[in-house]
Protein backbone atom coordinates (compact mmCIF):
# COMPACT_ATOMS: atom_id res chain seq x y z
CA UNK A 1 0.00 0.00 0.00
CA UNK A 2 1.19 3.25 -0.92
CA UNK A 3 2.14 5.77 2.07
CA UNK A 4 0.02 8.81 2.74
CA UNK A 5 0.88 12.01 0.68
CA UNK A 6 1.36 14.08 4.15
CA UNK A 7 1.94 17.93 4.45
CA UNK A 8 2.07 20.65 6.69
CA UNK A 9 1.24 23.91 6.52
CA UNK A 10 2.47 26.82 9.09
CA UNK A 11 0.90 30.38 9.86
CA UNK A 12 -2.24 31.94 11.80
CA UNK A 13 -5.10 29.94 11.15
CA UNK A 14 -8.53 30.65 11.67
CA UNK A 15 -11.59 28.61 11.42
CA UNK A 16 -15.71 28.74 12.30
CA UNK A 17 -17.10 26.02 14.06
CA UNK A 18 -20.28 27.92 14.34
CA UNK A 19 -22.01 31.24 13.65
CA UNK A 20 -20.70 34.09 16.07
CA UNK A 21 -23.59 35.88 16.30
CA UNK A 22 -23.88 39.04 17.63
CA UNK A 23 -21.81 38.99 21.09
CA UNK A 24 -18.68 37.31 18.48
CA UNK A 25 -19.31 33.70 20.39
CA UNK A 26 -15.79 32.70 21.56
CA UNK A 27 -16.50 29.10 21.22
CA UNK A 28 -17.81 29.57 17.88
CA UNK A 29 -14.01 29.93 15.83
CA UNK A 30 -10.93 28.93 16.60
CA UNK A 31 -7.59 30.71 16.19
CA UNK A 32 -3.85 30.09 16.44
CA UNK A 33 -1.33 32.85 15.71
CA UNK A 34 1.28 30.37 15.30
CA UNK A 35 -0.96 27.30 13.99
CA UNK A 36 -0.57 24.21 11.70
CA UNK A 37 -2.46 22.40 9.20
CA UNK A 38 -1.69 18.83 8.88
CA UNK A 39 -2.83 17.42 5.46
CA UNK A 40 -3.00 13.69 4.02
CA UNK A 41 -4.37 13.04 0.42
CA UNK A 42 -5.96 16.43 0.06
CA UNK A 43 -7.70 16.01 3.13
CA UNK A 44 -7.59 17.55 6.54
CA UNK A 45 -5.69 15.37 9.14
CA UNK A 46 -4.83 17.91 11.95
CA UNK A 47 -5.23 21.39 12.72
CA UNK A 48 -3.92 23.45 15.86
CA UNK A 49 -1.03 25.32 17.79
CA UNK A 50 2.17 24.19 15.67
CA UNK A 51 4.01 24.11 19.16
CA UNK A 52 1.89 21.18 20.04
CA UNK A 53 1.28 19.43 16.58
CA UNK A 54 4.77 19.45 14.95
CA UNK A 55 6.72 17.47 16.92
CA UNK A 56 4.39 14.74 17.29
CA UNK A 57 3.69 14.84 13.73
CA UNK A 58 5.57 11.94 12.99
CA UNK A 59 7.79 11.45 9.30
CA UNK A 60 9.52 13.99 7.18
CA UNK A 61 6.46 15.51 6.42
CA UNK A 62 7.41 18.86 4.18
CA UNK A 63 6.09 21.98 6.33
CA UNK A 64 5.18 24.52 3.89
CA UNK A 65 6.03 28.21 6.23
CA UNK A 66 3.40 30.86 5.52
CA UNK A 67 4.91 33.35 8.26
CA UNK A 68 2.65 35.97 9.36
CA UNK A 69 0.06 35.33 6.94
CA UNK A 70 -3.42 34.24 7.65
CA UNK A 71 -4.60 30.36 6.40
CA UNK A 72 -8.69 30.09 6.14
CA UNK A 73 -10.75 27.62 4.72
CA UNK A 74 -11.62 28.86 1.07
CA UNK A 75 -14.69 31.27 0.30
CA UNK A 76 -17.98 29.67 -0.58
CA UNK A 77 -20.01 32.09 -2.88
CA UNK A 78 -23.40 30.44 -2.74
CA UNK A 79 -24.83 32.83 -5.59
CA UNK A 80 -23.42 33.94 -8.78
CA UNK A 81 -23.99 33.72 -12.36
CA UNK A 82 -21.16 32.85 -14.55
CA UNK A 83 -22.43 33.62 -18.14
CA UNK A 84 -22.72 37.17 -16.60
CA UNK A 85 -18.82 37.54 -16.41
CA UNK A 86 -18.78 39.70 -19.24
CA UNK A 87 -22.12 41.84 -17.51
CA UNK A 88 -20.21 42.99 -14.53
CA UNK A 89 -20.16 46.77 -14.51
CA UNK A 90 -22.97 47.31 -17.30
CA UNK A 91 -25.44 50.34 -16.03
CA UNK A 92 -28.96 49.71 -15.66
CA UNK A 93 -31.59 51.75 -13.88
CA UNK A 94 -32.88 48.63 -12.35
CA UNK A 95 -32.85 44.64 -12.32
CA UNK A 96 -35.49 44.67 -15.02
CA UNK A 97 -34.25 46.85 -17.29
CA UNK A 98 -30.83 45.48 -16.52
CA UNK A 99 -31.79 41.93 -17.29
CA UNK A 100 -33.24 43.37 -20.66
CA UNK A 101 -30.45 45.59 -22.16
CA UNK A 102 -27.33 43.97 -20.96
CA UNK A 103 -27.47 39.88 -19.19
CA UNK A 104 -30.34 38.59 -22.02
CA UNK A 105 -28.34 39.58 -24.91
CA UNK A 106 -24.97 38.32 -23.06
CA UNK A 107 -26.51 34.91 -22.46
CA UNK A 108 -27.50 34.66 -26.05
CA UNK A 109 -24.40 33.98 -26.25
CA UNK A 110 -24.17 30.60 -24.45
CA UNK A 111 -25.83 28.73 -27.45
CA UNK A 112 -22.54 28.07 -28.29
CA UNK A 113 -20.54 25.58 -26.33
CA UNK A 114 -17.13 26.85 -27.42
CA UNK A 115 -18.00 30.54 -26.20
CA UNK A 116 -19.67 28.25 -22.94
CA UNK A 117 -16.38 26.60 -21.99
CA UNK A 118 -14.20 29.66 -22.51
CA UNK A 119 -15.96 32.03 -20.39
CA UNK A 120 -16.33 29.00 -17.42
CA UNK A 121 -12.07 28.91 -18.19
CA UNK A 122 -12.22 32.77 -16.92
CA UNK A 123 -14.76 32.55 -14.47
CA UNK A 124 -12.90 29.88 -12.37
CA UNK A 125 -9.72 31.45 -12.94
CA UNK A 126 -11.15 34.60 -11.50
CA UNK A 127 -12.53 32.72 -8.74
CA UNK A 128 -9.59 30.88 -7.40
CA UNK A 129 -7.59 34.72 -7.82
CA UNK A 130 -10.20 35.97 -5.29
CA UNK A 131 -10.14 32.65 -3.31
CA UNK A 132 -13.87 31.77 -3.64
CA UNK A 133 -12.75 27.61 -3.53
CA UNK A 134 -16.79 26.30 -3.87
CA UNK A 135 -19.98 28.06 -5.79
CA UNK A 136 -23.54 27.55 -6.39
CA UNK A 137 -23.91 28.53 -10.06
CA UNK A 138 -26.35 29.80 -12.45
CA UNK A 139 -26.02 28.60 -16.44
CA UNK A 140 -28.00 30.01 -19.06
CA UNK A 141 -31.32 28.24 -20.35
CA UNK A 142 -28.68 26.35 -22.35
CA UNK A 143 -27.83 22.88 -21.81
CA UNK A 144 -24.50 23.04 -23.14
CA UNK A 145 -23.48 26.06 -20.64
CA UNK A 146 -23.96 23.44 -17.70
CA UNK A 147 -22.01 21.06 -19.38
CA UNK A 148 -18.70 23.06 -20.18
CA UNK A 149 -19.37 24.74 -16.30
CA UNK A 150 -19.39 21.34 -15.02
CA UNK A 151 -16.27 19.93 -17.74
CA UNK A 152 -14.12 23.03 -16.63
CA UNK A 153 -14.67 22.40 -13.27
CA UNK A 154 -14.31 18.64 -12.96
CA UNK A 155 -10.86 19.87 -14.40
CA UNK A 156 -9.79 21.44 -11.88
CA UNK A 157 -10.97 19.10 -9.18
CA UNK A 158 -13.30 21.88 -7.78
CA UNK A 159 -16.50 21.14 -5.53
CA UNK A 160 -19.21 23.35 -7.28
CA UNK A 161 -22.95 23.46 -7.84
CA UNK A 162 -24.50 24.47 -11.19
CA UNK A 163 -27.59 23.82 -12.89
CA UNK A 164 -29.57 25.45 -16.36
CA UNK A 165 -31.66 28.26 -15.98
CA UNK A 166 -35.50 27.47 -16.33
CA UNK A 167 -37.08 30.30 -18.72
CA UNK A 168 -40.19 29.60 -20.30
CA UNK A 169 -42.14 32.60 -20.67
CA UNK A 170 -41.26 36.65 -20.53
CA UNK A 171 -38.15 36.56 -21.73
CA UNK A 172 -36.33 36.95 -25.44
CA UNK A 173 -37.75 33.93 -27.92
CA UNK A 174 -34.43 32.48 -28.15
CA UNK A 175 -33.65 32.10 -24.66
CA UNK A 176 -36.82 29.97 -24.01
CA UNK A 177 -37.20 26.49 -23.13
CA UNK A 178 -40.70 24.47 -22.47
CA UNK A 179 -42.07 22.69 -18.79
CA UNK A 180 -41.23 19.40 -21.44
CA UNK A 181 -37.56 20.34 -22.71
CA UNK A 182 -36.25 21.97 -19.41
CA UNK A 183 -37.45 18.75 -17.70
CA UNK A 184 -35.51 16.40 -20.25
CA UNK A 185 -32.50 18.82 -20.16
CA UNK A 186 -32.42 19.08 -16.27
CA UNK A 187 -32.58 14.65 -15.78
CA UNK A 188 -29.97 14.51 -18.69
CA UNK A 189 -27.87 16.54 -16.65
CA UNK A 190 -28.54 14.97 -13.07
CA UNK A 191 -27.97 11.72 -14.43
CA UNK A 192 -24.51 12.77 -15.95
CA UNK A 193 -23.29 15.24 -13.30
CA UNK A 194 -24.97 14.81 -9.81
CA UNK A 195 -22.56 13.08 -8.03
CA UNK A 196 -19.80 12.97 -10.13
CA UNK A 197 -16.21 14.16 -8.74
CA UNK A 198 -16.97 17.15 -6.73
CA UNK A 199 -20.09 18.54 -8.59
CA UNK A 200 -23.48 18.72 -7.82
CA UNK A 201 -26.74 19.61 -9.49
CA UNK A 202 -29.50 22.48 -8.99
CA UNK A 203 -32.72 23.06 -10.43
CA UNK A 204 -32.44 26.84 -11.01
CA UNK A 205 -35.90 28.14 -12.21
CA UNK A 206 -34.49 31.36 -13.05
CA UNK A 207 -37.45 33.11 -11.18
CA UNK A 208 -41.18 32.97 -10.74
CA UNK A 209 -41.81 35.43 -13.46
CA UNK A 210 -40.03 33.33 -15.65
CA UNK A 211 -41.45 30.33 -15.28
CA UNK A 212 -45.08 29.46 -15.86
CA UNK A 213 -46.97 26.76 -13.63
CA UNK A 214 -45.81 23.92 -16.00
CA UNK A 215 -42.46 24.63 -15.82
CA UNK A 216 -42.81 25.22 -11.90
CA UNK A 217 -44.61 22.04 -11.10
CA UNK A 218 -41.94 20.47 -13.12
CA UNK A 219 -39.50 21.81 -10.98
CA UNK A 220 -41.49 20.92 -7.51
CA UNK A 221 -41.43 17.13 -9.23
CA UNK A 222 -37.91 16.66 -9.80
CA UNK A 223 -36.66 18.80 -6.43
CA UNK A 224 -39.23 15.69 -4.65
CA UNK A 225 -37.49 12.69 -6.92
CA UNK A 226 -34.00 14.18 -6.14
CA UNK A 227 -33.84 14.95 -2.41
CA UNK A 228 -29.94 15.32 -3.00
CA UNK A 229 -29.75 18.14 -5.46
CA UNK A 230 -29.94 21.67 -4.86
CA UNK A 231 -32.55 24.33 -5.77
CA UNK A 232 -31.22 27.99 -6.48
CA UNK A 233 -33.64 30.77 -7.57
CA UNK A 234 -33.82 34.60 -6.67
CA UNK A 235 -36.79 35.81 -4.81
CA UNK A 236 -37.71 39.21 -3.52
CA UNK A 237 -35.30 41.02 -4.88
CA UNK A 238 -36.96 44.93 -5.85
CA UNK A 239 -40.55 46.43 -5.40
CA UNK A 240 -40.95 46.18 -9.23
CA UNK A 241 -40.17 42.02 -9.28
CA UNK A 242 -42.37 41.46 -6.19
CA UNK A 243 -45.65 43.62 -7.90
CA UNK A 244 -45.10 42.05 -11.08
CA UNK A 245 -44.94 38.36 -9.28
CA UNK A 246 -47.90 38.84 -7.66
CA UNK A 247 -49.97 40.29 -10.85
CA UNK A 248 -48.45 36.73 -12.27
CA UNK A 249 -49.46 34.48 -9.14
CA UNK A 250 -52.54 36.30 -8.00
CA UNK A 251 -53.79 33.04 -5.91
CA UNK A 252 -50.56 33.63 -3.65
CA UNK A 253 -50.00 35.29 -0.51
CA UNK A 254 -46.72 36.37 -1.27
CA UNK A 255 -43.47 35.96 -3.68
CA UNK A 256 -42.28 33.51 -1.54
CA UNK A 257 -45.51 31.29 -1.49
CA UNK A 258 -45.53 31.36 -5.14
CA UNK A 259 -41.81 29.13 -4.70
CA UNK A 260 -43.50 26.76 -1.61
CA UNK A 261 -46.97 26.05 -3.44
CA UNK A 262 -44.68 24.36 -5.77
CA UNK A 263 -42.34 22.24 -3.53
CA UNK A 264 -39.77 24.55 -3.67
CA UNK A 265 -39.08 25.30 -0.50
CA UNK A 266 -36.47 22.59 1.49
CA UNK A 267 -32.88 22.22 2.85
CA UNK A 268 -30.86 22.82 0.18
CA UNK A 269 -32.75 25.76 -1.52
CA UNK A 270 -31.67 28.92 -1.78
CA UNK A 271 -32.74 32.14 -2.61
CA UNK A 272 -31.07 34.88 -3.53
CA UNK A 273 -31.89 38.60 -2.27
CA UNK A 274 -34.70 38.10 -0.09
CA UNK A 275 -35.18 41.67 0.83
CA UNK A 276 -39.09 42.32 0.39
CA UNK A 277 -40.01 39.60 2.71
CA UNK A 278 -42.52 39.93 5.95
CA UNK A 279 -42.84 38.28 9.43
CA UNK A 280 -44.52 35.51 7.95
CA UNK A 281 -42.19 34.65 4.84
CA UNK A 282 -39.21 34.62 7.31
CA UNK A 283 -40.61 32.09 9.58
CA UNK A 284 -41.68 29.75 6.53
CA UNK A 285 -38.35 30.21 4.68
CA UNK A 286 -36.53 28.98 8.10
CA UNK A 287 -39.43 26.48 8.74
CA UNK A 288 -38.29 25.17 5.63
CA UNK A 289 -34.55 24.83 5.68
CA UNK A 290 -34.25 26.71 2.89
CA UNK A 291 -31.70 29.76 2.81
CA UNK A 292 -31.22 32.96 1.64
CA UNK A 293 -28.11 34.26 0.09
CA UNK A 294 -27.07 37.90 1.13
CA UNK A 295 -25.76 39.81 -2.31
CA UNK A 296 -24.49 43.11 -0.95
CA UNK A 297 -22.70 44.21 -3.90
CA UNK A 298 -25.41 43.66 -6.00
CA UNK A 299 -27.85 45.41 -4.18
CA UNK A 300 -26.11 48.22 -3.78
CA UNK A 301 -24.99 48.37 -7.84
CA UNK A 302 -28.35 47.89 -9.05
CA UNK A 303 -30.19 49.74 -5.95
CA UNK A 304 -32.66 46.78 -5.19
CA UNK A 305 -32.61 46.98 -0.88
CA UNK A 306 -30.96 46.40 2.09
CA UNK A 307 -31.12 42.93 3.55
CA UNK A 308 -32.41 42.90 6.67
CA UNK A 309 -29.92 40.52 9.39
CA UNK A 310 -31.91 41.61 12.44
CA UNK A 311 -34.88 40.27 11.00
CA UNK A 312 -33.61 37.16 9.67
CA UNK A 313 -31.95 36.39 12.83
CA UNK A 314 -35.04 36.82 14.68
CA UNK A 315 -36.91 34.15 12.30
CA UNK A 316 -33.89 31.90 12.61
CA UNK A 317 -33.58 32.28 9.00
CA UNK A 318 -30.19 30.62 7.42
CA UNK A 319 -28.16 32.88 5.18
CA UNK A 320 -24.70 33.20 3.66
CA UNK A 321 -23.01 36.13 1.39
CA UNK A 322 -22.61 35.55 -2.32
CA UNK A 323 -21.44 37.89 -4.51
CA UNK A 324 -24.37 37.59 -7.65
CA UNK A 325 -21.84 38.46 -10.38
CA UNK A 326 -22.71 40.44 -13.11
CA UNK A 327 -25.39 42.06 -11.22
CA UNK A 328 -23.31 42.24 -8.17
CA UNK A 329 -20.04 44.24 -8.80
CA UNK A 330 -16.94 42.30 -7.43
CA UNK A 331 -15.99 38.75 -7.48
CA UNK A 332 -14.47 39.09 -4.03
CA UNK A 333 -15.95 38.10 -1.47
CA UNK A 334 -13.75 39.98 1.16
CA UNK A 335 -15.10 43.16 -1.33
CA UNK A 336 -18.69 41.35 -0.49
CA UNK A 337 -18.15 41.37 3.13
CA UNK A 338 -17.27 45.44 3.17
CA UNK A 339 -20.35 45.93 1.40
CA UNK A 340 -22.69 43.41 3.50
CA UNK A 341 -21.00 45.31 6.60
CA UNK A 342 -22.08 48.81 5.29
CA UNK A 343 -25.72 47.15 4.67
CA UNK A 344 -26.14 46.65 8.24
CA UNK A 345 -24.99 50.26 9.16
CA UNK A 346 -27.14 51.88 6.71
CA UNK A 347 -29.64 49.63 8.81
CA UNK A 348 -28.53 50.54 11.99
CA UNK A 349 -27.64 46.64 12.45
CA UNK A 350 -24.33 45.01 13.37
CA UNK A 351 -22.24 42.75 11.11
CA UNK A 352 -18.82 41.60 13.35
CA UNK A 353 -15.78 40.79 10.99
CA UNK A 354 -15.80 37.49 12.92
CA UNK A 355 -19.38 36.98 11.68
CA UNK A 356 -18.12 38.31 8.25
CA UNK A 357 -15.66 35.70 8.07
CA UNK A 358 -17.85 33.12 9.22
CA UNK A 359 -21.13 34.31 6.39
CA UNK A 360 -18.20 33.85 3.89
CA UNK A 361 -17.27 30.37 4.64
CA UNK A 362 -18.93 27.54 7.21
CA UNK A 363 -22.25 29.87 6.51
CA UNK A 364 -22.38 28.83 3.03
CA UNK A 365 -21.15 25.17 3.88
CA UNK A 366 -23.91 24.95 6.41
CA UNK A 367 -26.62 26.48 4.23
CA UNK A 368 -25.79 24.04 0.70
CA UNK A 369 -25.58 20.78 3.36
CA UNK A 370 -22.18 20.62 2.69
CA UNK A 371 -20.12 21.40 6.11
CA UNK A 372 -19.15 17.77 6.50
CA UNK A 373 -16.72 18.18 3.23
CA UNK A 374 -15.94 21.99 3.09
CA UNK A 375 -16.11 25.52 5.09
CA UNK A 376 -14.17 24.30 8.23
CA UNK A 377 -11.08 22.44 9.27
CA UNK A 378 -11.98 19.24 10.65
CA UNK A 379 -10.17 15.60 10.78
CA UNK A 380 -11.46 14.06 7.30
CA UNK A 381 -12.64 17.60 5.37
CA UNK A 382 -11.73 18.43 2.47
CA UNK A 383 -8.31 21.01 2.26
CA UNK A 384 -9.61 23.78 0.03
CA UNK A 385 -7.90 26.50 1.79
CA UNK A 386 -6.58 30.24 1.61
CA UNK A 387 -3.89 32.07 2.24
CA UNK A 388 -4.10 35.51 3.02
CA UNK A 389 -1.36 37.89 3.34
CA UNK A 390 -2.37 40.85 5.59
CA UNK A 391 0.74 42.69 4.39
CA UNK A 392 -0.48 42.61 0.50
CA UNK A 393 -0.55 46.18 -0.48
CA UNK A 394 1.44 49.19 1.61
CA UNK A 395 -2.10 50.30 3.09
CA UNK A 396 -2.66 46.97 4.09
CA UNK A 397 0.58 46.73 5.76
CA UNK A 398 0.65 49.70 7.47
CA UNK A 399 -2.85 49.13 9.01
CA UNK A 400 -2.46 45.69 9.96
CA UNK A 401 0.39 47.03 11.90
CA UNK A 402 -1.74 48.41 14.36
CA UNK A 403 -4.15 46.40 14.40
CA UNK A 404 -3.52 44.73 17.88
CA UNK A 405 -6.77 41.84 17.68
CA UNK A 406 -8.29 38.93 15.40
CA UNK A 407 -11.44 41.00 15.28
CA UNK A 408 -9.60 44.42 14.49
CA UNK A 409 -7.63 42.66 11.74
CA UNK A 410 -10.44 41.30 10.12
CA UNK A 411 -11.98 44.13 9.93
CA UNK A 412 -8.87 45.82 8.22
CA UNK A 413 -8.81 43.20 5.84
CA UNK A 414 -12.71 42.98 5.12
CA UNK A 415 -12.63 46.77 4.44
CA UNK A 416 -9.48 47.46 2.25
CA UNK A 417 -8.07 43.87 0.74
CA UNK A 418 -9.29 42.38 -2.42
CA UNK A 419 -7.28 39.54 -4.47
CA UNK A 420 -4.02 40.96 -4.37
CA UNK A 421 -4.22 39.73 -0.69
CA UNK A 422 -5.33 35.93 -1.69
CA UNK A 423 -1.68 34.88 -1.52
CA UNK A 424 -2.31 31.37 -2.62
CA UNK A 425 -5.40 28.74 -3.26
CA UNK A 426 -5.40 25.20 -2.57
CA UNK A 427 -8.21 22.91 -3.71
CA UNK A 428 -7.55 19.35 -2.31
CA UNK A 429 -4.03 20.44 -0.91
CA UNK A 430 -2.84 21.27 -4.34
CA UNK A 431 -1.56 25.15 -4.93
CA UNK A 432 -3.34 26.33 -7.87
CA UNK A 433 -1.12 27.53 -10.59
CA UNK A 434 -3.56 30.73 -12.45
CA UNK A 435 -2.90 32.94 -14.59
N1 LIG B 1 -33.53 37.93 -11.13
C1 LIG B 1 -33.75 37.20 -12.23
N2 LIG B 1 -32.63 37.04 -12.95
C2 LIG B 1 -31.67 37.67 -12.29
C3 LIG B 1 -30.26 37.86 -12.54
O1 LIG B 1 -29.69 37.41 -13.52
N3 LIG B 1 -29.59 38.58 -11.61
C4 LIG B 1 -30.17 39.09 -10.50
N4 LIG B 1 -29.44 39.77 -9.63
N5 LIG B 1 -31.48 38.95 -10.26
C5 LIG B 1 -32.22 38.24 -11.13
ZN1 LIG C 1 -28.54 36.41 -9.26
Amino acid sequence: MNPRYRTAHRGSILHFRSDPGLQDDPASYEYWEHGALILADGHVEAVGPAAALLPAAAGNMPVIDHGHRLIMPGFIDTHIHYPQADVIASGGRNLLDWLEHYTFPAEKRFADAEHAFEVAEFFLNELLRNGTTTAQVLGTVHKQSVEMFFRAAAERGLRMIAGKTLMDRNCPADLRDSAVEGEREMRELIETWHGRDRLHYAITPRFAATSSDAQLQSAGRLAREFPSVFIHSHLAETRDEVAWVQQLFPDSRSYLDVYDRFGLLRERATYAHCIYLDAGDRQRLAASGAGAAFAPTSNLYLGSGLFDIAASDAAGMRFALATDVGGGSSFSMLRTMAEGYKVAQLLGQKLSPLRAFYLATLAGAQMLGLADRIGRFAPGTEADFIVLDPHATALLARRSAQSRTLSELLLVLMTLADDRAIASTYVLGELQELA
